[in-house]
């Protein structure tokens, strides 16, 4: 029998610690931004998806197997019925340093306090431009001011380090990215600035045209900030640069011009229960079956877990000037 109770238990063939686990807990959003979703989506029918209780089941499993550090993620985590009491629930497992959640906002203005409550540590917020029309160009569906209004609801309730996420696309909010640092600058937030990543196939968006280079943001910024490297990070993939004589710190995102695939350290768990080892690959092991064959009996569950890091990918492998080699929408994943 295998002894479970030594962490960290997971580690892939690259000699990588895998203690970050990314939850989708629906696959829903209010929103249906270009780079995300087609305009007309279809989603997982009830049926298909995890019980909040199967969420909770298999993030306790994972915390067991020696992951510190869970992300809830969606679509948008705030529109799932019961997300809340999932947190809490989530919040108070043993040996989990730290729950966050990334959320596109609008739902916060009436839910911050309470996810502060609820053990949730950080919140990473996504927002793209500070321009109500373009804000509703980019996300198709959302209200600016809704999202701005729900970043002030989390800083009163006492968020720290909230940070704020904008992919940028040539053409449509390049121009805006030192008005979006000096607004993170003003509210005493953090900012990443993200590269497009080519998820699904999205009509009307050529990802191609789009592409911004994180080097071309750092040459904008650097007309009106100094921007002094930082050696804090944060678990993810981002870059991060403190903006000299403020709080805040600008991160760049990159999966483009600066891979950072070696080190990885986080996996990602769909609402539909497949165990996804890659962002950017296939590779997925179906733990929704695994748990339902064997309800009684997590060490199953542990086992197929620790061998699934033997099919953990290298890296991606995204060329944002084809057609997507992966077909599932990043509203799969939560990024
Ligand atoms: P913290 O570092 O904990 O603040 O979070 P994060 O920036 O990693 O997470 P967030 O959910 O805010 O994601 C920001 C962007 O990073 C999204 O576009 C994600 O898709 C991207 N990202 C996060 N992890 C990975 C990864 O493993 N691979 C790739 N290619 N992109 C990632
Ligand atoms: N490429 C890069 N980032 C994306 N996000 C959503 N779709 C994409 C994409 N195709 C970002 C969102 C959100 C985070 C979860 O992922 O803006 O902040
Ligand atoms: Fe919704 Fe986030 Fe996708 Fe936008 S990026 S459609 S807010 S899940």
């Amino acid at each position: 029998m295998t002894d479970f109770s030594e962490a960290p238990q997971l580690i892939d063939r690259f000699g990588r610690t895998v203690n970050y686990l990314r939850i989708s807990i629906t696959d829903r959003c209010d929103f249906r931004c270009v780079y995300c979703m087609a305009e007309q989506m279809t989603f997982l029918p009830r049926a298909q998806i995890l019980s909040l209780e199967e969420i909770y089941v298999l993030a306790r499993t994972f915390a067991e197997l020696g992951v510190k550090k869970i992300r809830i993620t969606g679509g948008e985590p705030l529109v799932r019925k019961g997300a809340l009491a999932l947190l809490q629930n989530i919040g108070r497992i043993d040996g989990l340093d730290e729950l966050v959640m990334t959320t596109n906002g609008s739902q916060l203005e009436t839910m911050a306090t309470a996810l502060q409550e609820a053990g949730v540590k950080r919140l990473n917020i996504s927002l793209d431009t500070l321009d109500a029309d373009k804000f509703k160009a980019i996300t198709r569906t959302g209200e600016l001011s809704q999202v701005i209004r729900g970043i002030q609801a989390a800083t009163l309730a006492g968020f720290k380090r909230i940070k704020i996420n904008a992919v940028i696309l040539k053409d449509r909010n390049h121009l805006e990215v030192t008005d979006l640092v000096k607004f993170a600058v003003d509210n005493g937030i953090d900012i990443s600035f993200i590269e497009e990543m080519p998820l699904g196939i999205v009509n009307q968006h050529n990802r191609s045209d789009a592409y911004y280079a994180s080097e071309l943001i750092k040459t904008d910024l650097a007309r009106h900030f100094i921007l002094a490297p930082s050696l804090e990070k944060t678990g993810g993939p981002s870059n991060y640069f403190n903006v000299v004589g403020t709080q805040t710190r600008v991160g760049f995102i990159s999966p483009h011009s600066e891979n950072f695939c070696s080190t990885c350290n986080r996996v990602r768990l769909t609402v539909e229960g497949r165990l996804l080892l890659c962002l950017g690959n296939e590779h997925s092991i179906d733990l929704k079956q695994v748990l339902r064959d064997n309800p009684d009996n997590t060490d199953v569950l542990k086992q197929v877990i620790i061998d699934a890091m033997l099919i953990k990918p290298e890296k991606h492998e995204f060329n944002i000037h084809e057609q997507p080699v992966i077909l599932r929408y990043m509203n799969m994943t939560g990024g």
